[in-house]
Formats: structure tokens, C-alpha cells, sequence
């Protein structure tokens, strides 16, 4: 069992979404966050309003070297004992429309920033004889529709680095989780790429009819109290995905194929 209480934590994404609702319970158990995105100003004016002392921590993971080398400026040696990998952004356009350069894009905040930010903490945790790395990956890391051949490139790769990870640090106590949410309501594809690069700028009916933020933080947090793998949340045909290819790869694949 991982006790929240008390528990340093860095968390990314933390300005909005699954993020936001991740940072609300954990520091109502008593955690000491470390709130990282871009949005400085929420992130503060977050840290203000949650109960318990709070660091802000401002960084841009599409830039993960340089995110890491600012991050080592400002935390030194400071213990963390549990590291989320939240922060990401979703695509809505077809392979054969978008640019590679927003493929490059995809995979620097959703998987490279993933890899950098483990790599750096992983090393005290190890050190520390205990810690705890989640990464946020997707549905879509396990099974890929259309209008996401970026993002979800990107999440099978996090799942891989992850699953890698968990047994190379099995014998130092460091535990490694993955999730991988269904549709959630959040943010999330109004900030999606399109194929040029620019934000969709508007909600998805898919993810507005998904669970809450709140409801997909609530099982994040027990999932790391319980010392699990990896977690697949969400309802309906979004979480039953992943079984369902196991099952009847065949099917489904028509059936994702015939979905516009
Ligand atoms: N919602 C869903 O249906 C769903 C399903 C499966 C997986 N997920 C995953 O869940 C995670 C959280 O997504 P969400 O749904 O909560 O989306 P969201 O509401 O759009 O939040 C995304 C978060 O990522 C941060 N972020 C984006 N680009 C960043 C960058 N370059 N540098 C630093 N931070 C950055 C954003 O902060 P700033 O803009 O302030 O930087 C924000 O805090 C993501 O990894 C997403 O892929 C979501």
C-alpha cells in the first residue's frame, strides 16, 4: 500500500482536466504537490486555493531536455517520492492530412516528455529505496481509431516504455503505473492537434458524453494506493476496447473502421 499522506508529488497537466481534479484529491490526503504546466497563473492561483504548502513549477514538456534541465534548476535535490505523467495532447485528423511535423509534436509531449521526466526522477527513487511513476496513457495506446494515428503512436509507445520500466525497477521498490483512461470529460480535444498544428478548438461529443475528471482521478489515486500495473478507466464501448480486441480483434477492427 503507497500512502498519499505526506507524499511529495510532481504532477503534470496539472492546470485542467484529470490533472486538475488529481491535484484537488491528493492534496486533500495530505499530499505536497509539485503543480506543473504552462499556465502559470492557474497553477498558482491553484496552489493558493488547495489545502497544504504547494510548489508551482512552470514548464513546457513539448520541450522535454530543456523542460528536465529547468526542472533540475528548480527542485535540486528535493525528495519525490511519486511522479504523474499526465500532461498530453490529443489529434483529430486523418494520417494522410497531417503534417509530419505534428506527428514529431505528438510524440515530444506525449511520449518523450514521458520518458525524459522518469529517466530524471527514476534514479532517486531507486536511491530513496521506494517511489512511485505513473504515466497517463490512453485507450488509444491499446487500441487505435481514426483521426488519432499520432496520438495514438504515442501512447502505445508510452505503455512499452512503461511496461520496460516496471521490470527493470522491480527489485528497487520503485512502482510503476499506467493508465489508460477511456473517454473523459475535460479539455481535451478542444486543445487537440488538427493537421497543420492548430488546436480543433471545440469539444467532441465522445469525450462530453465520457465519465468525469473527478471520477477518473478518484481511480488514479486508488490505483496508486493499491500498488497496481495499470488500469484501464472509463465506461462503455471505451473501456470494454481493450478486452474486446483481445477477444475479437476482427470485429473490432470493423467496427472502428466503419465509425466515422
Ligand atoms: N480526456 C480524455 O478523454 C482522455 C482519454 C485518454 C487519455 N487522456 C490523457 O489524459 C491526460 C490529461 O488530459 P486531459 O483530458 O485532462 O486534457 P486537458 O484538459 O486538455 O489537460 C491537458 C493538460 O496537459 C497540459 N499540457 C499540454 N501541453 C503541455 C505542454 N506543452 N507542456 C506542459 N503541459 C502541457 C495542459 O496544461 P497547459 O495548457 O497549462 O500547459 C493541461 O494541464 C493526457 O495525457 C491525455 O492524453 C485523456
Amino acid at each position: 500500500m503507497t500512502t498519499i499522506q505526506g507524499a511529495t508529488i510532481w504532477l503534470t497537466g496539472a492546470s485542467s482536466g484529470i490533472g486538475l481534479a488529481l491535484a484537488e484529491q491528493l492534496a486533500a490526503k495530505g499530499a505536497k504537490l509539485i503543480l506543473t504546466a504552462r499556465s502559470t497563473q492557474t497553477l498558482e492561483a491553484l496552489a493558493e486555493r488547495l489545502p497544504g504548502e504547494h510548489q508551482v513549477l512552470s514548464l513546457d514538456l513539448s520541450k522535454p531536455e530543456e523542460a528536465v534541465r529547468n526542472a533540475a534548476t528548480a527542485l535540486g535535490e528535493q525528495k519525490i517520492d511519486i511522479l504523474i505523467n499526465n500532461a498530453g495532447v490529443s489529434q483529430r485528423s486523418l494520417a494522410l492530412d497531417t503534417e509530419f511535423q505534428v506527428y514529431r509534436d505528438l510524440m515530444e509531449i506525449n511520449y518523450f516528455s514521458v520518458v525524459a521526466l522518469s529517466k530524471w526522477v527514476a534514479p532517486r527513487m531507486v536511491e530513496q529505496g521506494h517511489g512511485c511513476i505513473v504515466s497517463v496513457s490512453s485507450v488509444a495506446g491499446k487500441v487505435a481509431t481514426k483521426r488519432r494515428s499520432g496520438y495514438s503512436g504515442a501512447k502505445f509507445a508510452v505503455i512499452g516504455f512503461m511496461d520496460a520500466l516496471r521490470a527493470e525497477l522491480k527489485a528497487s521498490n520503485v512502482h510503476c503505473l499506467t493508465v489508460c483512461p477511456g473517454f473523459v470529460h475535460t479539455q481535451i480535444a478542444h486543445n487537440a492537434l488538427v493537421a497543420d498544428g492548430s488546436r480543433l478548438g471545440q469539444a467532441d461529443p465522445d469525450n462530453a458524453g465520457g465519465i468525469s475528471a473527478e471520477q477518473c482521478a478518484q481511480e488514479i489515486v486508488r490505483a496508486i494506493e493499491q500498488r497496481r500495473d495499470e488500469i484501464v478507466v472509463g465506461k462503455g464501448l471505451s473501456k470494454i476496447a481493450p478486452w474486446l480486441q483481445r477477444v475479437a480483434p476482427g470485429l473490432l477492427r470493423n467496427m472502428i473502421a466503419k465509425r466515422d
